[in-house]
């Protein structure tokens, strides 16, 4: 019997070692993992440049604390900076926690407490970022939930318009929401939400924790729109490649409302987190890097969507760059498993979706072979209909 509280539903699989996008088993089973850790491992597993920097930190010092100087802590700042378009960083640990730190930031910023999430949206379990999750099952059994938040319609820009007043402080948002079911927010929306922002003296966060770090062929998500700007952006995940690590930008200005004292982590900021991050940030920095996502992640959308019109149980295939959906006709979940049996592992997100979350590095060979699994699953369901 397990000594562990069971908070995640586990699979029957006992990693042993990975590499790239392959995972193999205990029982000697190779996957393929289009899972990367939920959205983490975006360079894959045993990514070379990663573990040259993470492990030639580790042979220097492990952890100090925030009272020293950390020159890696500047370096992969500055990089963050210059990549979101942002002016100051903090560092932490987790997405949760990045977004905490945003809301804390927001609130004591702006003087105000309202602020304005999406439905379907998820930021996390720790106590604000479960307040600013519009999903009520998320919120169940944990009240009395965070004052100060209400969540209106995602990609409705009217809603917002009604409802933010210069009492907003802040509107919290995802590009695409993940865990809701990979729906991406339209480019409308979110540039209505920054001109409705500027407008009430209200911030805009984006919440890049899972779309950001190239999961979208861009550094983060927004980056794609021009008229789409964010006062601070959160991230996390991807950020350290399998080591936890968690980051707000924020815009100048923000950072007199964080002053020594005020916020604080001491783990946040680790040098050996920063390390893969460093590694992360360089490879974010990388034009070509990036243009290579967006071409094979372009290809393999039109391939399944190719494929969902040969076949029934396919409802719709969302997403933007290597974050991807499969809205299936039925619950997710049988399919997800026959994946699985075919050694290809895939997640859920919402309801009916399975979703794909592929290394970057992932190659073309490999995405056909994801392919045509999923199109022997999606035959055979058909026929079991
Ligand atoms: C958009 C988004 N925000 C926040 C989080 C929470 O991140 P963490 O699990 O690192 O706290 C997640 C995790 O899935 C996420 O997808």
């Amino acid at each position: 019997m397990s000594s562990l509280l069971p908070v995640y539903k586990k699979w029957g699989i006992t990693p042993v070692k990975a590499k790239g996008a392959w995972l193999t088993a205990a029982d000697g089973k190779e996957y393929l993992d289009f899972t990367s850790g939920i959205g983490v491992l975006n360079l894959g597993h045993g990514h070379e440049e990663v573990m040259e920097e993470v492990q030639a930190q580790l042979a220097k010092f492990w952890h100090t604390s925030n009272l020293f100087q950390l020159p890696i802590q500047e370096e992969v700042a500055s990089q963050l900076a210059l990549l979101s378009g942002l002016d100051k960083v903090f560092f932490c640990n987790s997405g949760a926690e990045a977004n905490e730190a945003a809301l804390k930031l927001a609130r004591r910023a702006t003087g105000k407490t309202n602020i304005i999430t999406c439905r379907q949206s998820f930021h996390g379990r720790t106590f604000a970022a479960m307040a600013a999750t519009g999903q009520s099952s998320i919120h169940t059994g944990f009240g009395p939930i965070l004052e100060g938040f209400s969540y209106l319609p995602f990609n409705d820009l009217d809603a917002f318009e009604k409802e933010m007043d210069d009492s907003t402080a802040a509107v919290l948002v995802e590009v695409i929401q993940g865990e809701g079911g990979v729906i991406p927010g339209t480019e409308s929306f979110l540039a209505g939400l920054t001109k409705l922002c500027q407008k009430h003296d209200a911030l805009l966060i984006i919440d890049e924790v899972q779309t950001g770090n190239g999961r979208t062929g861009y550094p983060f998500a927004y980056l794609k729109y021009e008229h789409v700007n964010p006062d601070i952006v959160t991230t996390a995940k991807g950020l350290g490649n399998g080591l936890p690590i968690g980051a707000v930008m924020a815009r100048e200005g923000l950072d007199q409302a964080f002053s020594a004292g005020v916020h604080g982590s001491t783990f946040g900021g680790n040098p050996i987190s920063l390390a893969a991050s460093k590694a992360v940030v360089a490879k974010m920095a990388d034009e070509t890097f990036l243009a290579e996502v967006r071409e094979k992640s372009a290809w393999f959308m039109e391939e399944l969507k190719k494929l969902a019109e040969r076949t029934s149980v396919i409802k719709e295939i969302r997403g933007d760059g290597f974050m991807i959906g499969l809205e299936m006709q039925t619950d997710s979940a049988p399919y997800i498993m026959s994946l699985q049996e075919k050694n290809l592992l895939t997640l859920t997100a919402g309801a009916n979706v399975v979703r794909l979350l592929p290394p970057l590095t992932v190659t073309k060979e490999e995405l056909s072979i994801a392919l045509e699994k999923i199109s022997e699953v999606c035959e055979i369901e058909s026929l079991t209909l």
